[in-house]
């Protein structure tokens, strides 16, 4: 498959009152042709600032981004001047938010804005954006009406706002779709209901997707491949089955064992510590005040992804064995041998 978007060692930080908020030290990621990402991790790790990276959607002059590439088909896409990001989100790369009440203007009925977006990126007539936008509604299984065009946001149920959303996503016809939380705000029946339509976009238009969600069960429901990210940094990526069979990063092992699995509540696991404030992180590896594997190494030195499989890299001197210390992978999957199909039955 060919390669269609490479995230490479993106850096980015945020000026607060507060302090400098170092909030993403090296994330890479790619998505291939048709491919399906799942991007998980806890709340605050950096998923959404990822994505609204991507389409050069962040505050300036708060956010400022320090290091790294976003190549998408072969482009740079740091290098692109606002006009040129412009015309490329909605028509190479659209983005679902993850409040799609906040992401839809409550003042014009959702038929003049799909067809306004269409309008604006597509150059076509009047007519021919309110036949774009009838075809977009039907995909995502709204009634292609003239009603329908006619509602405000607020007159849409959560689960039908996020299919507008993504009907606006698909009228544009971009290759690549970044869902942010695209179910976390639906219940059970609903977000099956999204979940199939993703994968719908995927398998009858080739729309390339990276799904943004802290429920590991809904990336191994959806995802060909995944990336786990912590504080700010992508510590696991691999083929979605690989990752949650054989997990070799012991935050992605903490990550599973913390999902519930027929246990009460007194048996369900936590990770211990919390999450770092990203003002004054810890250095070298991000985890090793949490970590129980965590070596001397570890509190210095930053560890760079290596490949331990096809197509699956991890950042960990303890499961590479970086350093010359015991290979750790084979003890990892053991203790979660049963991780797929705990987040299946989670989801
Ligand atoms: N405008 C901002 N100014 C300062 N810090 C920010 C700003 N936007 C985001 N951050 C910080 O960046 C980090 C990552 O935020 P982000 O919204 O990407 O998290 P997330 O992984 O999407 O979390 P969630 O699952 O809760 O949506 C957080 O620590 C957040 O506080
Ligand atoms: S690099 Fe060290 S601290 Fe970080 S996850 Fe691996 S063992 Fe733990
Ligand atoms: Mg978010």
């Amino acid at each position: 498959m060919e390669e269609l978007l490479r995230v490479s060692d993106l850096k980015l930080q945020f000026r607060s009152m507060r302090g400098v908020v170092k909030a993403l030290d090296g994330v890479d990621l790619v998505v291939h042709e048709r491919e399906i990402l799942g991007l998980v991790g806890e709340s605050g790790c950096g998923k959404t600032i990822t994505g609204l990276a991507i389409l050069g959607l962040l505050q300036r002059p708060q956010a400022e981004i320090t290091g790294g590439e976003i190549i998408y088909r072969g482009e740079d896409l740091l290098t692109k001047n606002d006009g040129e990001m412009q015309s490329l989100r909605g028509r190479e790369i659209s983005m679902v938010f993850q409040d799609p009440l906040a992401s839809l203007n409550p003042v014009f009925q959702v038929g003049h804005q799909i067809e306004t977006v269409v309008r604006i990126h597509k150059g076509v007539s009047k007519r021919e954006s309110r036949e774009t936008t009838r075809k977009a509604l039907a995909e995502v299984g709204l009634p292609a009406t003239d009603e329908t065009l006619k509602r405000y946001p607020h007159q849409f149920s959560g689960g039908m706002r996020q299919r507008v959303c993504m009907a606006m996503a698909l009228a544009c016809g971009s290759p690549l779709l970044i869902a942010d939380e695209p179910t976390t705000a639906l219940d059970v029946t609903i977000q099956a209901q999204i979940l199939n339509l993703l994968l719908r976009l995927r398998e009858e238009l080739g729309v390339a997707q990276v799904i943004i969600t802290h429920n590991v069960g809904v990336a191994a429901q959806t995802c060909d491949r995944i990336a786990v990210m912590y504080a700010g940094t992508v510590v696991e990526e691999g083929p979605v089955v690989e990752v949650l069979s054989r997990p070799r990063h012991p935050y992605t092992t903490a990550l599973y064992q913390c999902l519930p699995h027929g246990h009460t509540a007194s048996e369900l696991q936590t990770i211990p510590g919390s999450v770092p404030d990203l003002i004054s992180p810890p250095s070298g590896c991000r985890f090793h005040p949490r970590c129980k594997h965590v070596l001397d190494v570890c509190p210095t030195v930053k560890p760079k992804p290596v490949q331990v499989g096809d197509r699956h890299w991890v950042s960990c001197f303890w499961a590479t064995g970086e350093d010359g210390a015991a290979l750790g992978g084979d003890d990892a999957a053991k203790s979660v041998d049963d991780a797929a199909q705990r987040a299946k039955v989670t989801s």
